[in-house]
């Protein structure tokens, strides 16, 4: 601990301007210039705004007391912070917390904790982590979703044994500066809780606290909300305890001032919030406006109510989205408007080989190492680009299938119709029309499609591919074919085999959503293929999932 006492004392305040997201090479343009290189003029006036900001050294004191006694009552014991504290090497500490931060992102801390326990007990250090291939990584990573992550901590860790002699970073500008994944937040987040630095770090939770504190009510994406929002970090973060305040932030955040449903009643730091207290004083007017009083001021009231800067506010709620008393402080903070998600569709084949269900092995394709799910197993796919028929739409799977394969399949060789799948990427609303096929041949665990120039392509056991790098999206589709395999093999003991013999039915289903097994069996046709043979259909369809 002592070690991240001197860390705080030596610690300056980095301001840092990349994003997140931010792809390496802009980061390294714009990484260290000043937090606002030439403020509008609007946001300048907000910045001299005590509305929207902390002025008083007793305020910004009384923050930070309120909030570290809060978390030391309640905070959760989590194993990156007892590595965060009971770790002495400064490179193993920065690594956990970093893994934790990068699992953290998009992630609820719940789900992470297993992910997280798992990673450090197989990769206590750098270096077992350099020394792993990007397969265990991302066997590791596998349901945790945004497999680029994993990615980067590999090729992060890899980088700093190699090329920085396994010394990680010493600041957040550093961490920023030379690590691949590493955005603002993320600097911020670990240079504080690992190396006790005082500096910010603003992550969802954070941008709803403060938007809520200080009644930020625009545009929480806009550049001036940005950096108002960091601004208020890097004032308010303690500086004997950076790490644990920007974590009470966060967990404040995700337990009391929540999205929706915030527990104002347990909020430690509710004397302070803007917003908390623009309600009372709704209230307060409703119910003298119901009494018949006159609205006075009152007398209950701070100096300042609103911000009323002359020439309009770059933080305040614009005049297109005015307070909505049935909100709450839930008017704060402005949702951007999202983009809605790219609707696609994709054929996927489940295609196994070898006599009863414990014996099969399932055929799997490796997916292009760049792009969405890179390098992750999937099984024989293509993204559908136009309306087709249901015929059309086997034959062409049918020809992927051979593709990967390697080999046509035989006449009697049939894709049959499971159901459809819907799973949701960050941007995509996939859904993905299944389809079954049974091939003959032994199960020998072999590879495929090893020729020049083809697909990784393997076989696998059920057990194996529960361990592989498959994404959950998969994962569904494979859950969705064994329950109608259940479903069937029982109506066929019973004499009630649902699958059409012809196959004449020529209407893909239309359901959204993971079918019960009933539905999926009573859906279930059944086509001859070899009438439908088309030339094969090339991989780069599929990358239209990358964007
Ligand atoms: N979210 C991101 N980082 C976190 C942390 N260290 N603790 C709790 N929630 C978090």
């Amino acid at each position: 601990m002592s070690r991240l006492r001197s860390a705080v004392q030596n610690g300056n305040k980095v301001v840092l301007e990349s994003d997140e997201n931010t792809k390496r090479s802009q980061k390294k343009k714009t990484a260290i210039a000043p937090a606002v290189k030439e403020e509008p003029a609007s946001l300048s006036l907000a910045q001299n705004s005590p509305y929207h900001f902390f002025q008083a050294l007793d305020d910004i004191s009384s923050f930070r007391r309120q909030l570290l006694a809060w978390y030391d009552r309640s905070k959760r014991e989590l194993p990156w912070r007892t590595a965060a504290v009971t770790e002495s090497d400064v490179n193993i500490r920065t690594y956990a917390v970093w893994v934790s931060e990068i699992m953290l992102q998009q992630t609820q801390v719940a789900t992470v904790i297993d992910y997280y326990n798992k990673w450090i007990k197989r990769w206590p250090t750098l270096e077992d982590l350099a020394s792993a291939t990007l397969e265990e990584v991302n066997e590791m990573w596998a349901g945790l979703g945004y497999y680029s992550r994993g990615k980067r901590l590999h090729e992060g860790a890899q980088k700093v044994v190699r090329e920085m002699d396994g010394q990680m970073p010493k600041t957040a500008e550093g961490l920023l500066k030379l690590l691949p994944g590493v955005g603002r937040y993320t600097a911020g987040a670990v240079a504080s809780i690992a190396l006790g630095q005082a500096t910010g770090a603003v992550d969802g939770n954070v941008i709803r606290v403060f938007s809520r504190v200080r009644a930020i009510g625009a545009d929480s994406t806009s550049p001036a909300v940005t950096e108002a929002l960091w601004t208020l970090a890097n004032t308010l973060v303690d500086p004997d305890r950076p790490g644990d305040f920007n974590q009470a932030l966060m967990e404040m955040g995700a337990r009391v001032c929540t999205p929706k449903g915030p527990v104002c009643s347990q909020c430690p730091v509710q004397m302070h919030c803007r917003a908390y207290r623009k309600v009372a004083v709704r209230q307060e007017e409703g119910t003298k406006r119901l009494l018949g009083k006159s609205a006075l001021k009152p007398s209950s009231a701070p100096d300042i109510e609103e911000c009323v800067p002359a020439g309009g506010c770059a933080l305040c709620l614009p005049s297109s989205h005015p307070w909505d008393g049935s909100l709450g402080v839930m008017n704060f903070p402005r949702k951007p408007v999202k983009k809605p998600p790219r609707l696609q569709r994709t054929l996927t084949c489940v295609l196994h080989r070898g006599g009863p269900r414990t014996q099969r092995e399932y055929f799997l394709v490796q997916r292009p190492s760049k792009g969405l799910l890179a390098g992750m197993w999937e099984f024989p796919s293509m993204l559908l680009e136009e309306d087709s028929s249901e015929m059309e739409q086997r034959g062409a799977l049918q020809a992927q299938v051979e593709k990967v394969l390697a080999t046509p399949l035989s006449e009697k060789t049939v894709l049959h119709y499971i159901g459809e799948v819907v799973h949701v990427f960050s941007h995509i609303h996939q859904t993905y029309v299944v389809y079954g096929c049974t091939v003959p041949g032994r199960a020998d665990s072999s590879l495929a499609g090893e020729d020049e120039g083809a697909l990784a392509a393997r076989w696998l056991t059920n057990s194996a591919f529960q361990e592989a790098a498959v994404s959950t999206a998969m994962k569904k589709v494979f859950k969705l074919y064994e329950k109608t395999e259940s479903t069937e093999s029982r109506s066929a003991k019973d004499g009630k085999r649902k699958r059409s013999p012809d196959g004449k039915s020529d209407k893909p289903h239309k359901s959204q959503k993971v079918k019960s097994g009933k539905e999926q069996s009573s859906g279930t046709k059944q086509l001859s293929l070899s009438k439908f043979f088309r030339p094969p259909i090339k991989r780069e369809v599929e990358d239209g999932l990358h964007s």
